[in-house]
C-alpha cells in the first residue's frame, strides 16, 4: 500500500512523468512494456493480452468496419462499439415510422437483430516482425528502386501463405519504413445490430460537447457477430449462428478511483509523433489555420440555413457533424501545440541530440530546407483540398471529371461504374443544391483571395474574388446545371433517372463537357496539378526519405527513450491512469461525470441537449439498481492518460485485471495535439463508464437478456 503510493507520487508529481509514457505510447501488442505496466498497477501478464497459442484479450478486440474498434463481451459474440461508429447502420435501418436514431433500437431476442450488408469486423490472429524479409536486397538502392523491391518482397511474402478465403495478410511499415510487420487478419461479414440508445443519450451534447470534457454522452451501440455452422466467417445467411469467440471481456461495475491503472486496446488510425520542429511549426501556423478557415466559412453558411429550416437540419446533420469534427479538433490542436510549447520543446530536444550525433544535425537542416521549400505548395494543397471537399458541387464535378477521364481512356469497369452510381444515389438524397451554391460561392471567393496568382487558373482571381458576385454566378449555374439535379438533362433528372442517363455514355460525356461546374473544376484541377501537385509530391518524397533516416538516427542516438511506432490503423495497446486534469489556470477537471450532470445540461426539446423522459424518471426516482457508485449516482464518463487517436473510438478500456471498465470515444479538447505532441499534463482520453452502459441497457432499455449474457464483475 505505502510502497504503491510512493511510486505513484513520484511518477505523477516529483519527476513529472519520467516513465516511458511521458511521450505517450501506442505499443504493438507483441512488444508492450510489461514491466512498466505492472509498476503502474497491471495485474495480468503480457501473454494474457496477446497470445497466439491460447485465448487472450486480443481475441476479443476487433476493427469495426475498417475505421473504429469494437470488443466482444459475451460467449455469444455480442459486440460493443460507439454510437457514432454504428451511426450509419442505425440510420440505415431508420425510417420516419421506425426512427431508431431518435427513439433507439433494442432487439428483444436474437431473431430481431438486424443484418447490415457490407459491415465487417477484423480479428488480428497473429503479428510477426518481417523487416528482414521485406527489406532484403534494398540496401544501397535508390529510393524509387527500393520502393519497388519492397513492394515485390511484400507481395512474395503475402503469397507464401496459404490463406483461407476469410483470411488475409497485411504488411505494414513501422518507424517510417525502418521496420516491417505482417498481420494475419480474419474477417467476419455477418454483423447484426442488437441495440442502440436514442441519440439524446448516444449523441448527447452533439457538436457543442464534441471533444469536450466534462462529458455526458452514452456513446455506445451493440452488434453481434454471426458465423456459419462451423463457427467460421461467412456471408449473411439466416442460418448463420452467433459466433462463439475464443475469448470475451468480463464487464466490471466496480467503482473507479483516480490513479487506477487502465489500458486501451484498439486500432488507432494515424499519429505523427516524430516530426521535426519545423514540420510542427508549419502545421500550427500554416496548414491547420488554412483548413480551419475554410471550414469556418462552410460551417457558418450551413448553420444559418440549418437553424431556420428543420428539413435542412436533419438532412445536413451528419455532414455538418463530420465537417465540424475535425474543424474543432484542429482548433484544439493548434491551441494545444502552443500551450505545450511543442515547437520549442522539439527544438531543444533536437539541439540536445544533435550535440550527441552530428549526423542528426545534417538531417534536420536538410529537412528544414525541404519543409521551407514545400511550404507554399503545402499551403495551397491544404486550401485546395478543403475547398473541394467542402464545396459539394465542386467535389461532385470532380467525381464526374474522373468518370469522364475513365470513359475517354476506356478504363471504366463495371464495378467502379456501379459504385459511382450508388455514390450518386446516396449523395443526392442529402444534397441541397441551393444551399451548396452559397457555400461554393463563398469558398471560391476565399480560395481566390488566399491563393497566390501563380497557383490559380488565369483570370480566376479577377473573376471569383467577390462573394456577392460569386453568389449570383454560382446560383445561376446551379439552377441550370444538370449535375446539381436542379435542371434536367433532356427529359431526365440525374437524381431520379440515374440509370437512364448513364445508359447513354456519349450523350452524358458531351453534356458534362459543357457543364459550368465541370468546366470550372477542370481549370482548377489542371492548375493545381500543374502548379502544385507535382512539386508538393516530389518534395514530400524527399521529406519521407529523410524522415525515415531521422527516425533511425533518433532511435540510435536517444538510447534511454523507448520508442513506439506512429499509429497506422494496426492493433495497439496504450496504458495510463484514471486522471482528471488542470488544463488552465484555476481550472481543475474531475475524472468522472454523473447522471446529475446530464440533468444540469438538459434543455427540453433541444437537438443537442434534450433528455429522454424515461431517463429523467429513472433519475428522479433514483432507480439506479446496482449501477450507482459511492456517490449514490450513476457514473457516466471518465478520463485517463491513455494515448489515443481517431480509430480508437469503440476501443475497450480495461482495468489491471483485463476487465472492461469503459468504452473509449473521444479526447479532451485541450489535449487534441496528442497526435503530434502527447503531453501527459494536458492529454486525456474520454470513455463511457461501463456502469452507465449497463444501466442504460438494463434500466432504460429493459434488455436484461443482454446483461444476462455478460460476465459481470462486481
Ligand atoms: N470527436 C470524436 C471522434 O473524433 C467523436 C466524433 C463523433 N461525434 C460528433 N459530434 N461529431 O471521432
Ligand atoms: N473520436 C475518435 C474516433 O472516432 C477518437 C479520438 O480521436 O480520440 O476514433
Amino acid at each position: 500500500m505505502i510502497r504503491n503510493s510512493i511510486l505513484i507520487a513520484s511518477l505523477f508529481l516529483g519527476t513529472a512523468f519520467s516513465f516511458a509514457q511521458q511521450y505517450g505510447g501506442m505499443w504493438i501488442p507483441t512488444e508492450i512494456n510489461e514491466k512498466e505496466m505492472k509498476d503502474l498497477g497491471m495485474k495480468i501478464s503480457a501473454k494474457q493480452i496477446f497470445d497466439t497459442n491460447k485465448p487472450s484479450i486480443k481475441d476479443a478486440v476487433v476493427q469495426f468496419n475498417g475505421g473504429c474498434t469494437a470488443e466482444i463481451i459475451s460467449a455469444k459474440g455480442l459486440l460493443l462499439t460507439n454510437h457514432h461508429c454504428g451511426y450509419g447502420q442505425i440510420q440505415a435501418h431508420s425510417t420516419v415510422e421506425k426512427d431508431y436514431l431518435s427513439n433507439g433500437f433494442w432487439a428483444k431476442n436474437m431473431n430481431e437483430e438486424l443484418p447490415n450488408p457490407g459491415v465487417t469486423v477484423d480479428f488480428i490472429v497473429d503479428i510477426k516482425e518481417v523487416t528482414k524479409e521485406i527489406l532484403a536486397g534494398t540496401e544501397g538502392l535508390k529510393e524509387a528502386e527500393s520502393k519497388e523491391l519492397i513492394k515485390k518482397n511484400s507481395d512474395a511474402y503475402i503469397k507464401s501463405f496459404n490463406t483461407e478465403s476469410y483470411q488475409k495478410i497485411i504488411v505494414k511499415p513501422m518507424y517510417y519504413g525502418n521496420k516491417y510487420y505482417a498481420f494475419v487478419v480474419e474477417t467476419f461479414k455477418d454483423i447484426r445490430l442488437v441495440g442502440a440508445p436514442p441519440q439524446s443519450i448516444g449523441k448527447f451534447g452533439s457538436d457543442t460537447d464534441n471533444w469536450v470534457w466534462p462529458r455526458h454522452t452514452g456513446d455506445f451501440s451493440m452488434f453481434r457477430i454471426y458465423a456459419d455452422k462451423n463457427n467460421k466467417p461467412a456471408d449473411y445467411s439466416k442460418d448463420n449462428i452467433p459466433y462463439t469467440p475464443k475469448y470475451f471481456l468480463p464487464v466490471s461495475i466496480i467503482d473507479k478511483k483516480e490513479n487506477d491503472f487502465t489500458f486501451v486496446y484498439g486500432f488507432p488510425g494515424r499519429t505523427t509523433e516524430y516530426l521535426p520542429s519545423i514540420a510542427i511549426e508549419k502545421i500550427m501556423t500554416e496548414t491547420d489555420p488554412a483548413r480551419i478557415e475554410v471550414r469556418d466559412v462552410a460551417l457558418k453558411t450551413l448553420d444559418e440555413k440549418m437553424r431556420t429550416d428543420a428539413a435542412t437540419r436533419i438532412q445536413y446533420a451528419s455532414k455538418y457533424a463530420s465537417v465540424a469534427n475535425y474543424w474543432k479538433k484542429w482548433i484544439g490542436e493548434v491551441e494545444g501545440l502552443k500551450k505545450s510549447n511543442a515547437v520549442d520543446k522539439k527544438r531543444a530536444y533536437e539541439y540536445q541530440l544533435s550535440s550527441k550525433n552530428p549526423a542528426l544535425k545534417t538531417t534536420l537542416s536538410e529537412m528544414t530546407q525541404l519543409y521551407s521549400e514545400q511550404s507554399p505548395f503545402a499551403l495551397n494543397n491544404a486550401y485546395y483540398g478543403e475547398v473541394i471537399r467542402n464545396a459539394e458541387t465542386l467535389s461532385l464535378a470532380n467525381r464526374f471529371l474522373n468518370y469522364m477521364g475513365a470513359v475517354e481512356n476506356n478504363k471504366l469497369d463495371e464495378k467502379s461504374l456501379a459504385s459511382f452510381k450508388s455514390f450518386l444515389q446516396g449523395f443526392y438524397k442529402d444534397y441541397n443544391g441551393e444551399l451548396d451554391a452559397k457555400v461554393t460561392a463563398k469558398l471560391l471567393a476565399l480560395y481566390a483571395q488566399k491563393t497566390p496568382n501563380r497557383f490559380l487558373p488565369s483570370d480566376f482571381k479577377e473573376s471569383f474574388s467577390n462573394v456577392d458576385k460569386n453568389i449570383s454566378t454560382i446560383e445561376n449555374w446551379s439552377k441550370n446545371s444538370f449535375i446539381t439535379g436542379r435542371n434536367n438533362l433532356g427529359n431526365y433528372n440525374i437524381t431520379k433517372d440515374t440509370e437512364t442517363i448513364f445508359s447513354d455514355k456519349k450523350m452524358l460525356v458531351e453534356a458534362l463537357a459543357k457543364d459550368p461546374f465541370v468546366l470550372l473544376m477542370t481549370q482548377l484541377r489542371d492548375a493545381y496539378v500543374k502548379n502544385t501537385d507535382s512539386q508538393f509530391v516530389s518534395l514530400q518524397l524527399k521529406i519521407d526519405e529523410l524522415q525515415k533516416k531521422y527516425m533511425a538516427q533518433l532511435m540510435e542516438t536517444d538510447k534511454d527513450r523507448k520508442f513506439f511506432p506512429d499509429a497506422n490503423s494496426t492493433l495497439r495497446v496504450t496504458y495510463g491512469k484514471v486522471k482528471g486534469s488542470n488544463p488552465r489556470d484555476a481550472v481543475e477537471y474531475n475524472y468522472q461525470t454523473h447522471v446529475a450532470g446530464i440533468m444540469e445540461k438538459y434543455i427540453p426539446g433541444d437537438y443537442e441537449f434534450d433528455v429522454p423522459k424515461k431517463l429523467i424518471n429513472l433519475y428522479n426516482a433514483k432507480d439506479f439498481g446496482i449501477y450507482k457508485d459511492k456517490t449514490g449516482d450513476v457514473p457516466v464518463a471518465f478520463t485517463a492518460t491513455n494515448h489515443t487517436t481517431g480509430g480508437n473510438s469503440g476501443s475497450p478500456a480495461l482495468d489491471a485485471y483485463g476487465n472492461l471498465v469503459g468504452l473509449n470515444f473521444d479526447r479532451q479538447w485541450e489535449g487534441t495535439m496528442s497526435d503530434i505532441n502527447y503531453d501527459p499534463k494536458l492529454c486525456r482520453n474520454i470513455m463511457v463508464d461501463t456502469k452507465y452502459i449497463l444501466f442504460i441497457i438494463d434500466k432504460f432499455a429493459d434488455s436484461k437478456w443482454l446483461i444476462n449474457e455478460m460476465k459481470i464483475v462486481k
